[in-house]
């Protein structure tokens, strides 16, 4: 044993040369000596260490959960002892040294601490919330604001974000909705991958990367009725096609970590389900990495109903390939006396301590425990004026035009006087929106200041709140009171609203209203918002609509009385500037919906890509539609009008047929018919007509932006493949299935041409 521990240690410290040589992308290309190291770590741990690293506490409390049941002196002990292999909510270079300091100085095997937390969209700088954020398509802008987010992470000592949130959401009630790319798989996929490399950059080793976490696996964001943490029921079709398609991508693209879910599908709880972790994640597709529990959720078998005491939880969670238990508090307790009485393989502990070391060796944390806590770094990149102006420009590319009537957008410099009403027109903590790591309160530019910044003092402004709309202290966890009565304030805003030309209304949600927890059974604007809407729109039509919100909202009423809407979703640190960049046409709007929006929230859940049904239609009532409401979006998925117009020419394929391993090219012309430049988000969509399992009506497979000079045609030509066909079909595995598909393209996911091939 003393041989081995010489020996053990002399290979870390022969880790710095070793790793370079050996760098890994990702989680995924392992290197053969960072393997026997860890090997040989592993042959020294005692069952006690190998639990340790299994068991992550929280460091303070900061956002989630309920709060630690043990106290801070009990704490240190256990990680004195090596009885804790991570935390989270441990933040800022000193507080992550301190507590490195502790196991590094303590333990008996020296193993680092890896240091995790949310940083959902942005650490101290804030980006756009992510499904914002997803509204600009733009991949490489999203990697951006990770990487930025990642860089600033780092530098705070941090090592790893349980971020990106792939989940797949179609549930405007469900407050998670904002935290990933919105409903649809692809486009999930692609913004997933996008955000991990982001994070995790090309090396996991150097010091401004992190190991990024997909989560939550799986099927979280299918809640029933919207409810959070509530009950999932999918068959496996679904399971692959809908949810798993953007898990699988993260798994290929090397994500270091994955989290699973609090919700259970099909009468087994995520967190213990060995179909999910074992089988597909760990056996299917040969993921190296770890899995993390979500907070508590091992403990959470037990009330699930499907473990009678923390001792069983703890045997079914590890046997499922639950990696690393996230303050549960039950591997701490459970394992040791479950190994001690054969009534687990210790192998399996070796199996999940072997994918954590692996994070931990490719972090470099082995070759510096500290190096991510550095104090002067730390001071440099937070918040620094590059990363604001990379703030700014993400949060314009977010914007969404949804109704520009009667050219009154862009809005004109030369113009006399502009009204800037309502609850969230001047507020400054609203727009960083819930999540929000590290964001000093009240620190974004509102959209007061950011119209005051682009006129300067040409232009009267005419600012009044309105009404408001929270009420009170609100954060992560707390209630939220909404302002339901008070109107006091509509006097003066309807005096503003007057004498201006044009009025700029800034209504929607708090930051806190969407998020963990914050599901809701209505979503249209709350509290007395409408009313100052109805008021207003009486003495002045010109009305600009700006909303501020993390989930669709229901808004038919409004569309019915603004000419313009502006969807600016929580954009971070400077959204007034951003939203002043698309009001006066510094920037030409180009975001796309990632989500339908509805017309009422009893079409919730509501999603582009339906299946047909036996009914599609009928001119009886027999048909799988609605007796009091069209069954079609207000907004569909994939909108945005720009300010330049984008006519279509017909779409051509290059063949009618293809098979195997070949492909055909469809391609279509487009012009910029407007008079300013601007970027277009082209959309291609298939359908497999008759297929092993039915398939969507349609399927977002590829899209393309494309900038255009005012006047400008280019062509745009998608190459269709095997690849862009595939799904996971009846027999079980993801494969192309010949016959006819439909391909469509267009502006978005209902203005679109569609023309036909056979694969065979
Ligand atoms: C959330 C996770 C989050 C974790 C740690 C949980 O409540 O579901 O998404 O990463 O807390 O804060």
């Amino acid at each position: 044993m003393k041989n081995q521990l010489i020996l053990t240690l002399y290979i870390l410290m022969l880790a710095p040369m070793l790793n370079a040589v050996a760098q890994v992308q990702g989680i995924n290309n392992l290197d053969p000596v960072t393997e026997q190291k860890i090997d040989s770590i592993i042959s020294l741990m005692t069952v006690k260490e190998k639990v340790g690293q299994m068991t992550q506490y929280n460091g303070s409390f900061d956002v989630t959960g309920i709060p630690s049941d043990i106290d801070s002196k009990t704490k240190l002990e256990r990680l004195k002892n090596g009885e804790v292999g991570s935390m989270l909510n441990v933040l800022t270079a000193k507080a992550t040294r301190e507590a490195q300091e502790v196991v590094m100085q303590n333990s008996r095997l020296k193993i680092p601490l890896i240091f995790g937390y949310d940083v959902i969209h942005g650490y101290k700088t804030m980006f756009p919330v992510p499904l914002g954020e997803s509204a600009s398509w733009d991949l490489e802008a999203l990697k951006l604001s990770a990487q930025i987010a990642a860089e600033e992470t780092a530098a705070a000592g941090v090592h790893w974000t349980f971020a990106p949130m792939i989940d797949v959401s179609r549930d405007a009630r469900w407050g998670r909705i904002m935290e990933g790319a919105g409903e649809d798989p692809y486009l999930n996929s692609v913004i997933g991958v996008a955000r991990i490399n982001g994070f995790q950059g090309e090396d996991l080793n150097a010091v401004n990367t992190i190991a990024a976490c997909a989560k939550h696996f799986a099927g979280y964001g299918f809640a029933e009725a919207g409810r959070d943490y509530n009950t999932v029921n999918v068959g496996e079709s679904e399971l692959q096609n809908a949810i798993l398609l953007p898990f699988k991508a993260a798994s290929e693209a090397g994500v270091a970590t994955f989290m699973n879910s609090f919700n259970e599908i099909d009468g087994i709880p995520a967190t213990a389900s060995t179909h999910l972790q074992r089988d597909i994640l760990k056996g299917d597709w040969d993921y190296k990495g770890f899995m993390v529990s979500d907070w508590g959720s091992i403990a959470e078998l037990i009330p699930h109903g499907f473990a009678k005491d923390k001792l069983q939880a703890g045997k079914l969670a590890v046997v499922a390939g639950s990696d690393m238990d996230m303050e549960g508090r039950v591997y701490e307790m459970a394992l040791e006396p479950l190994v001690a009485d054969n009534q687990i393989d210790e192998e399996l502990l070796n199996d999940a301590v072997r994918r954590i070391l692996r994070v931990k060796f490719a972090l470099g944390l082995f070759e510096n425990p500290y190096k991510y806590s550095d104090e002067k770094r730390e001071k440099e990149i937070l918040l620094s004026k590059e990363n604001l102006e990379a703030s700014r420009d993400i949060a314009r590319k977010s914007i969404v035009l949804l109704k520009n009537e009667k050219g009154i957008l862009p809005l004109k410099k030369s113009l006399k006087s502009i009204a800037v009403i309502g609850p969230l027109a001047d507020d400054k903590d609203t727009p960083l929106g819930n999540w929000r790591a590290q964001a000093v309160k009240n620190s974004a530019v509102s959209v007061l200041e950011g119209i005051k910044n682009a006129v300067g003092n040409k232009v009267k402004i005419n600012y009044a709140k309105g009404a408001s709309l929270g009420m009170g202290e609100r954060s992560f966890l707390m209630p939220l009171t909404i302002n339901e009565t008070d109107t006091s304030g509509f006097a003066e805003a309807v005096e503003a609203a007057k004498k201006s030309e044009v009025v700029v209304l800034v209504v929607g949600e708090d930051a806190f209203q969407s998020g963990e927890g914050r599901s809701q059974t209505a979503i249209k604007l709350r509290g007395v918002q409408q009313e100052l809407i109805d008021v207003v729109a009486e003495v002045n039509s010109n009305i600009v609509l700006v909303l501020m919100n993390g989930r669709p909202l229901d808004i038919s009423r409004p569309n019915e009385q603004v000419p313009a809407i502006l969807e600016t979703w929580f954009l971070g640190s400077e959204a007034g500037n951003a939203i002043a960049d698309v009001l006066f046409g510094a920037y030409n709007p180009s975001g796309k919906l990632p989500v339908s929006f509805p017309r009422n929230v009893g079409q919730e859940p509501l999603y582009y890509n339906q299946k047909n049904t036996g009914r599609p239609s009928s001119d009886m009532v027999t048909y799988s539609g609605y007796q009091d409401s069209s069954r079609e979006a207000l907004f569909p998925f994939g909108f945005g009008l720009s300010y330049s117009t984008f006519e279509y020419g017909n779409v051509s394929l290059d063949a009618n047929t293809f098979s195997g391993e070949g492909l055909l090219n469809v391609s279509v012309a487009i012009t910029n018919t407007g008079t300013v430049a601007g970027k277009e988000t082209v959309q291609l969509y298939i359908r497999d007509l008759v297929a092993s399992r039915t398939r969507p009506v349609k399927e977002l497979r590829d899209f393309k932006q494309i900038q255009f000079e005012a006047g400008e045609t280019k062509t745009v030509t998608f190459k269709i493949d095997s690849k862009t066909l595939e799904f996971y079909s009846a027999n079980a595995k993801w494969e192309a299935e010949p016959g006819e598909f439909e391909i469509m393209i267009g502006t978005n996911s209902v203005d679109l041409q569609t023309v036909k091939f056979t694969y065979e």
